[in-house]
């Protein structure tokens, strides 16, 4: 079939997959191009198939020639309707991957739930022995507790005041205002049990239980800090609440590792346009002035590249791993920069409809958004029929 874009707001009902694969070849060509890493040799990658979670995957794989075992929650094509972008996404990983006679299997599931995780068990004892890197990289909006069976949704809201600040319709470059009533206490809660550690830790609880941690396993999940401009909907809202509670649990489990040397990392990652973020008020106006900025500065940056970065001058090198006050792993260091900074701060305040097309990146946003879903990348013919029902080398049957 032709596959065109259909988007609703900040989502997008379809994916290309031809569009999806050469994203992946230009990752792998990336990683590559970087030379090797001396990093994990069996990686379990948990929110696999899209954003961070799969250039952490492609990382492993194309960087360090690592086995890796992907669990996501991606929906499959049917004839006449494509499938979710992160499913064709894993179909070429696992093509390129297997081509290159590395191990990559996936499981394509609730990663909350008990079942899921019994399965990936199962796997890793079955395939890969033990694993020596677990990288948590979940973004989801709801999550049924495997306990209670209560399905817990988070919201993006501020904490204590309403907020009211500008933001984007990056599909128009309209500017306006957005107004956002503050949390309760429930709001606060759930969004902490979706996005907060607690399933993380879950999930190394139950890798350790059948000793299929390998000596000195890290362990990674991601999170974000970003500038005041931010704070109040970001990491002083409800998703800040998840990112400290998250960031708490690195501690936890790395004492509970200890007696096989393991160590939990948070790395804070540079904001970025993905499905998640995509969805935050606010943070797409950001997200178009930092990129403006961090090109002009060359250093700007795409999941590939943090991740490339992340494993090779950090969790993997040679030199003592610099973290911050709090332990963790910086690589939103270059958006941080208080030059970038001061000047975001500056064209924030000038920021309109009429000008944005000029102070910001309002294509770049808008042509990574589209990348995400296989759409306007560069090589790919979209006039070309394709065959939308594609199937994953490696997915393991429920
Ligand atoms: P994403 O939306 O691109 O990826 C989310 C992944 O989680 C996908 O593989 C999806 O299939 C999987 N997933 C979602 N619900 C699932 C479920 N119930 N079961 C199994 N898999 C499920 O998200 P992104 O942006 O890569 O986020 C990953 C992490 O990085 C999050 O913790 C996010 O807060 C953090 N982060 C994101 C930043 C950004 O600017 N996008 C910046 C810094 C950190």
């Amino acid at each position: 079939m032709i596959i065109e874009p259909r988007t609703r707001g900040f989502i997008c009902l379809t994916a290309h997959p031809k569009g999806c694969e050469q994203n992946i070849l230009n990752q792998i060509d990336y990683v590559k191009s970087k030379g090797a890493i001396d990093g994990p040799k069996k990686v379990l990658v948990i929110g696999a198939s899209t954003g961070f979670g799969l250039a952490s995957r492609i990382t492993s794989a194309f960087g360090a020639n690592a086995s890796t075992i992907g669990v996501f929650l991606e929906k499959p094509p049917k004839p006449n309707r494509p499938a979710s972008p992160g499913w064709y996404n894993s179909a070429a990983f696992e093509t390129q991957a297997h081509q290159a006679g590395l191990y990559a299997k996936s499981i394509n599931g609730d990663a909350f739930s008990k079942e899921i995780k019994q399965q990936t068990i199962a796997l890793i004892k079955k395939d890969l022995g033990q694993v020596d890197l677990v990288i948590y990289s979940l973004a989801s909006p709801v999550r049924v507790h495997p306990e209670t069976g209560v399905k817990h949704k988070s919201v993006l809201k501020p904490i204590g005041n309403s907020f009211s600040n500008k933001t984007v319709d990056f599909h128009t470059g309209n500017i306006s205002q957005v107004s956002i009533e503050p949390a309760t206490e429930e709001d606060i809660e759930n969004t902490v049990t979706v996005m907060g550690g607690e399933d993380w830790k879950f999930w190394i609880d139950a890798l350790q239980k059948e000793d299929l941690l390998a000596p000195e396993a890290k362990t990674v999940a991601y999170s974000y800090i970003g500038p005041k401009l931010t704070e109040p909907v970001y990491r002083k809202g409800t998703i800040g609440r998840a990112k400290d509670h998250l960031e708490a649990t690195a501690f936890s489990i790395t004492d509970a590792l200890k007696n096989i040397n393991g160590k939990a990392y948070v790395s804070v990652n540079k904001a970025l346009v993905t499905q998640a973020s995509s969805a935050i008020p606010v943070i797409p106006l950001y997200i178009s002035l930092l990129y403006k900025i961090m090109k002009e500065n060359n250093v700007h940056e795409g999941c590939i590249e943090q991740m490339q970065r992340l494993f090779a001058d950090r969790l993997y090198s040679n030199e003592k791993l610099a973290t911050d006050d709090q332990g963790r792993i910086r690589v939103d260091d270059w958006e941080m920069r208080e030059d970038i900074q001061a000047k975001i701060k500056e064209l924030w305040d000038n920021a309109t409809t009429e000008t944005l097309g000029t102070i910001g990146d309002l294509e770049g946003y808008s042509n990574d958004f589209f990348n995400l879903f296989g759409f306007k990348v560069a090589g790919v013919d979209y006039d070309q029929d394709v065959n939308e029902v594609v199937e994953i080398p490696g997915l393991q049957s429920l």
